[in-house]
């Protein structure tokens, strides 16, 4: 199996366990008092589903998807946008494989290689846009 089918099986594992987001984020603002001050006033159970959306077109896009929908993520988060510098997707991928571990039962040193290589990919794409 390709590194991006076993992360897209992965990601459905995680999506089924409760809180898998609510973990994400729990590390997410942990990381950094950086991202904390990014999320004062957000709302937080919107940007759950928007997250899921988000990781999901990552994985299809490492699995070949037009990067259309990255692209609009780069601009959106580049310095003229939301601002996030680069080095905070480092925190961003930490975070979500420390849920991904937490949440897929199935996790092992394998599987999580291929999320950080998989992800990988298309977050190089919007940091690029930085
Ligand atoms: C908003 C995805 C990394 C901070 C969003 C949105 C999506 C998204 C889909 C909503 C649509 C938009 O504004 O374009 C992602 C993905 C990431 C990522 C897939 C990883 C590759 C980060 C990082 C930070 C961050 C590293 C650092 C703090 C934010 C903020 C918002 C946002 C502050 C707006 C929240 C609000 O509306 O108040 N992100 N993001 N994102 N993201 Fe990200």
């Amino acid at each position: 199996m390709t590194a991006a089918n076993r992360v897209m099986q992965s990601y459905g594992r995680c999506c089924a366990s409760p809180n898998f987001f609510d973990t994400f984020y729990q590390h997410f603002l942990a990381s950094s008092p950086a991202i904390r001050d990014k999320f004062t006033k957000t709302n937080m159970v919107a940007q759950k589903q928007l997250l899921r959306a988000g990781i999901l077109n990552l994985v299809l896009y490492a699995r070949g998807m037009s990067d259309t929908k990255l692209r609009a993520l780069g601009q959106s988060h580049s310095r003229e946008g939301l601002d996030i510098r680069p080095e905070l997707y480092d925190l961003w991928l930490d975070s979500l494989l420390l849920a991904v571990k937490e949440h897929d039962k199935d996790a092992d040193t394998d599987i999580l290689a291929a999320w950080r290589e998989v992800l990988g990919k298309g977050i190089n794409l919007i940091k690029s846009f930085y």
